[in-house]
């Protein structure tokens, strides 16, 4: 690496020297650092007319730092004032070299001016050099880490938490007088001279070099920071990404124009031994614990708009106008977590052959390869962070997974855990479901076992989460099997945190949005939102899996549209409620089913679709009756007309992973 700096350096005389001195250049003391205790590297002294003030960061877009999101994460600093000063979107992909101005408060911290990010070590090959230069740089300096982190330099490990002093500092008395406002630390690359940087935000030459303490003989090096006094804000810099040094033609050698040449200095013994590859954990995939089936050739079939997901509106145009889908807020914490991986764009096309039709579930659902272990990766528009920010807390069997995301060109693609055997609604409503066979429908064990993972994901949401959540989605196309037929809950796009009803206080919405046929009567008039919504519409799956009917579906002889929830009444009560309700459940079933515990869902249906929110049962209650249900459904055998009676065992799966 050493190798790879010139030993070159090449010196331009300019006419002005200013005595002015404001703070003096780092001038590559941040490259050894043991042997050296120049106050440079430690920071800008807080010898400025103020102890606080709002100063500016350059930063250059580099892998996986490209976005505002991730740049504000790395800097903490705040991607709405990001995209706003470069003219960005939150969500853009910036090409790599790209030169942003980054707003940060700059505070006195005892004898320096610094602006705190923090960072996690991610790997082995980190140190405070590596931290300093490569991810931060040279925005901070390996003296000045050492200085304030009480981490052995010599024993960093990945996991450690270190403070990150950055260098910014606020005008002096001087520099206030002559009209300075702000104080912008730039990062000096490769073939910049001063001229040229002064030049690139308006500001004057000679003032460059004062708030330097340089003069116009001195050189400054690649890696290091430069302030530059600037009289008002500074706004996007349009500059192409500096070329690669040219070692074998320095420019201005030959001392007829102003052009300052840089170039790296030998880099002491010490320094060596620090250096390091940063290692973007980033790319780390979370080993699934389940290794990918061999399907037969045959893709997931499917008429249905959604994947457990919004529908989407297909586009290739990246749209470069969108909203943030996710605050920086948030992404910072799940990086600091690590619960999510986040992926590259170009992963994310390996996996799924290049976002391939072949690989197209439906919509905007695409099937990925990672690693051998398939995934399903969706693209979303918009706000994610709910869904995200939900997610990645939950752990519990019958919830899908999110394994990471991804943020490219104003999408956000979610990479999930792959149900292999596609939504419930294709299995009881379409034509065709994965094995492209109408026939095969489900039988009456695999719909009480759906039935029951299903309450035990909705109980688990509403009652072991912290804070509790509704999902408000709830129906059938939300619900993915997995290969064994065991039920996930998916989309928690419109979930929300259950709030506690203080003082009669209600939480109200008037916007309503939801599936026709899901919708309880108290939301759909009311807008009034209680976890009672989703028992509703858990009542409303538990008819659909009796019946193999939609949620609304329209009735031929009367040629209207009806609602499933709306009929139970009618065949529960009444005359003839034996044949009524035999009638309705669903033929492919034939014979194999027990009745009576039919007719016990059916009740349990009824109980959880009452027009009255307090009438229904919670769900802690309802997963107890179907654990009930669920229990002699085991016991029961098809063929076997006569009803069991109800075992001891108890469907241990039922109660396990309550909690997290
Ligand atoms: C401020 O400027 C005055 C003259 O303009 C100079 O004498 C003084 O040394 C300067 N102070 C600093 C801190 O640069
Ligand atoms: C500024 O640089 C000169 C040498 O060029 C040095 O003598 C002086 O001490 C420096 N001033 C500060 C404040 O570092
Ligand atoms: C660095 O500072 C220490 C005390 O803080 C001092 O003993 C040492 O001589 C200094 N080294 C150099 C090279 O200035
Ligand atoms: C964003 O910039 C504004 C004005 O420049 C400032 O007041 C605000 O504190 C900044 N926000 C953050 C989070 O830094
Ligand atoms: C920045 O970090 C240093 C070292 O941990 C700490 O002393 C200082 O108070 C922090 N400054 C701010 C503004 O948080
Ligand atoms: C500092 O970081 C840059 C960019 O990662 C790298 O090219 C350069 O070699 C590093 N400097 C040293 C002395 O390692």
């Amino acid at each position: 690496m050493a190798a790879s700096f010139p030993n070159v350096l090449v010196f331009v005389v300019v006419f002005f020297f200013s005595s002015r001195a404001q703070q003096p250049y780092i001038n590559n003391a941040q490259l050894n650092c043991y042997a050296t205790n120049a106050s440079s590297a430690l920071g800008y002294s807080c010898n400025g007319l103020r102890p606080s003030c709002q100063s500016f960061l350059t930063f250059r877009a580099e892998s996986p730092y490209l976005s505002p999101p991730l740049i504000a994460f790395l800097l903490s600093a705040d991607t709405a004032n990001i995209s706003r000063i470069n003219s960005v979107p939150d969500v853009a992909t910036l090409p790599a070299g790209e030169l942003l101005i980054v707003p940060v408060p700059c505070f006195c911290s005892g004898q320096f001016y610094q602006h705190n990010a923090s960072y996690t070590l991610k790997s082995a090959g980190e140190n405070y050099f590596t931290v300093a230069n490569d991810t931060y740089q040279g925005l901070s300096a390996c003296q000045a880490l050492i200085d304030q982190n009480h981490f052995d330099s010599r024993h960093l490990k990945s996991g450690d938490q270190i403070v990150v002093p950055l260098r910014c500092a606020c005008p002096t008395l001087n520099q206030t007088s002559a009209g300075v406002r702000y104080l912008l630390s730039y990062l000096v690359t490769w073939g910049d001279d001063i001229p040229t940087i002064a030049n690139r935000f308006n500001a004057d030459y000679p003032s460059v070099l004062a708030a330097n303490n340089l003069t116009a003989k001195s050189t400054i090096f690649p890696f290091t920071t430069l302030l530059i006094p600037l009289t008002t804000e500074p706004t996007r810099i349009s500059s192409a990404p500096s070329p690669p040094p040219d070692v074998s033609q320095p420019s201005g050698a030959g001392g007829s124009s102003n052009k300052w040449v840089f170039a790296g200095v030998g880099i002491g013994a010490g320094v060596l031994i620090l250096l390091g590859f940063p290692s973007l954990f980033f790319c780390l995939w979370r080993r699934r614990r389940r290794r990918q089936i061999q399907r037969k050739k045959g893709k997931l079939v499917s008429s249905s708009e959604d994947y457990g997901g919004l529908p989407f509106k297909s586009s290739s145009t990246p749209s470069m106008t969108t909203p943030s889908p996710l605050a920086s807020s948030v992404i910072r914490e799940l990086l600091d977590s690590m619960t999510l991986t986040l992926y590259k764009f170009d992963e994310l096309k390996r996996a799924t052959g290049n976002f391939d039709e072949d690989h197209r579930i439906r919509g905007s659902v695409f099937r990925g390869i990672f690693n051998g272990d398939a995934a399903a990766v969706k693209r979303l528009k918009g706000d994610v962070s709910n869904e995200i920010n939900i997610l990645k807390q939950i752990s519990h069997s019958n919830v899908i997974k999110l394994s990471g995301f991804c943020l490219h060109e104003g999408n956000t693609y979610m990479v999930y855990e792959f149900a292999d055997l596609g939504s419930l609604s294709d299995w009881l409503h379409h034509k065709k479901n994965i094995f492209g066979d109408s026939s095969t429908s489900l039988t009456w064990k695999q719909r009480i076992q759906i039935a029951c993972d299903v309450a035990d994901g909705l109980n688990y949401l509403h009652n072991y989460t912290n804070p509790p959540y509704i999902h408000k989605n709830l129906k059938s196309n939300n619900i993915l099997l997995s290969r064994d037929f065991r039920a996930k809950v998916a989309n928690f796009g419109l979930a929300r945190p259950v709030e506690e009803e203080e003082g009669g206080s209600r939480q109200l919405t008037r916007h309503v949005v939801g599936t026709q046929g899901y919708m309880s009567p108290e939301y759909l008039e009311h807008g009034l939102i209680t976890p009672k919504l989703d028992v509703f519409a858990f009542g409303v799956l538990l008819l659909e899996l009796l019946s193999g009917k939609e949620a609304s579906f329209a009735k031929e002889e009367e040629r209207r549209e009806v609602l499933l929830w709306a009929a139970i009444d009618d065949i529960l009560s009444g005359e003839d409620v034996i044949n009524k309700l035999r009638r309705f459940i669903d033929h492919r079933l034939g014979d194999d089913y027990p009745f009576e515990l039919a007719f016990a869902m059916a009740e349990l249906a009824k109980r959880c679709v009452a027009r009255d929110p307090a009438a229904r049962p919670n769900m802690m209650e309802v997963l107890v009756s179907l654990s009930a249900i669920c229990n002699s459904t085991l016991d029961w055998e098809p063929g076997d007309l006569s009803n069991s009676s109800p075992g001891s065992t108890i469907c241990a799966r039922l109660f396990s992973p309550l909690g997290s």
